[in-house]
C-alpha cells in the first residue's frame, strides 16, 4: 500500500497569469480600471446589454489564444509527482490545464466555455466567440460560462472541501478581497502551514489572523518555484 500523499490546496488569483500576460483586475491599468464591474460582470449588465458583455469575454478570450502558461503555472505540476495537488482558481483562463495540473477546480467559470440561459446544465466548449443568436440546443442565447457578481459560486462547496482536506495551503496572486474565494482559508485545520506568494501582498482579515502564514513578497515565477523546491526537498 503507498503511502498516502499529503494533500496541498492551491488557491490562485490574477496574479499567477500575469506574467503570462494576462491583466489582473485591481493593479494599476488592470482589467477593472478600463471597465466597469457592473456592466460587464454581473447579472445586472447582462440583462441591460447582452452584446456589449458578450464582446468583453470575447475580447478576452481572443487574448487568451495568444498567451501561454507560465513557469508559476508549470512548477505546481512538478509537486503532483510527489503531493495530492488540488489547484482551487479564481481564473476564467484555462492556464492550469494547459500548464499540465490534474485537478482544477473552477470557482469563477471559464472563459472557454459557454452555457444555455435556460438550462444551466447546458455548458459548451467556446474556443471562439460567441456572438448575439448564438443558441443552445433548447433555442436560447447562449452566455459566457462566467460567475457573475450577484451570482452564486456553485464550486464553493467542493472547493472548501478540499481546503478543509489540506495538510498545507499555497495561495498565489490574489488580492483575497472578493468572497466567498477570499474566505476559503477559514476552511483550513487550523495548525497547518500557508505560504502567500504575492508581488504585492496585502492580508484580509482571515489571513491577518492565520497562524502559520509564510508570505513571500515575490512574482509568482520566481516566489512559486522557491515553494515548490522547499517542498519537493521535505517531501
Ligand atoms: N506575481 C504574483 N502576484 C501578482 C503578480 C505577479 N506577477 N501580479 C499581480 N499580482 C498580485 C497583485 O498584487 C494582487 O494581489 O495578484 C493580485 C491580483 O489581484 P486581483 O486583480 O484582485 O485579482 P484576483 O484576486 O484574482 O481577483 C479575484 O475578482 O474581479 C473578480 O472574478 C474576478 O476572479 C476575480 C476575483
Amino acid at each position: 500500500m503507498s503511502k498516502q500523499k499529503s494533500k496541498i490546496a492551491v488557491l490562485t488569483g490574477a496574479g499567477i497569469s500575469a506574467e503570462s500576460g494576462i491583466k489582473t483586475f485591481r493593479d494599476a491599468g488592470g482589467l477593472w480600471e478600463h471597465h466597469d464591474i457592473m456592466e460587464v460582470a454581473s447579472i445586472e449588465g447582462w440583462h441591460n446589454n447582452q452584446a456589449l458583455v458578450l464582446n468583453f469575454y470575447n475580447e478576452r478570450r481572443r487574448q487568451l489564444a495568444e498567451v501561454q502558461p507560465n513557469a508559476a503555472h508549470k512548477a505546481l505540476v512538478e509537486l503532483e509527482s510527489r503531493y495530492d495537488v488540488t489547484i482551487i482558481t479564481q481564473n476564467v483562463d484555462d492556464l492550469h490545464e494547459r500548464g499540465g495540473s490534474s485537478h482544477i477546480i473552477h470557482l469563477h467559470g471559464e472563459l472557454k466555455k459557454s452555457r444555455s440561459t435556460v438550462d444551466e446544465r447546458l455548458i459548451y466548449p467556446c474556443p471562439g466567440d460567441i456572438l448575439p443568436g448564438d443558441c443552445c440546443e433548447k433555442g436560447s442565447q447562449l452566455r459566457p460560462h462566467i460567475v457573475w457578481f450577484g451570482e452564486m459560486v456553485p464550486m464553493l462547496e467542493v472547493a472548501a472541501e478540499a481546503v478543509s482536506r489540506a495538510d498545507l495551503i499555497l495561495i498565489i496572486g490574489t488580492s483575497m478581497q472578493v468572497y466567498p474565494a477570499a474566505g476559503l482559508t477559514a476552511y483550513a485545520s487550523p495548525n497547518i502551514p500557508i505560504f502567500y506568494v504575492n508581488q504585492k501582498p496585502m492580508l484580509n482579515y482571515e489571513l491577518e489572523n492565520t497562524r502559520n502564514l509564510k508570505v513571500i513578497p515575490e512574482n509568482a515565477t520566481t516566489g512559486v518555484r522557491k515553494v515548490v523546491d522547499e517542498l519537493i526537498q521535505i517531501n
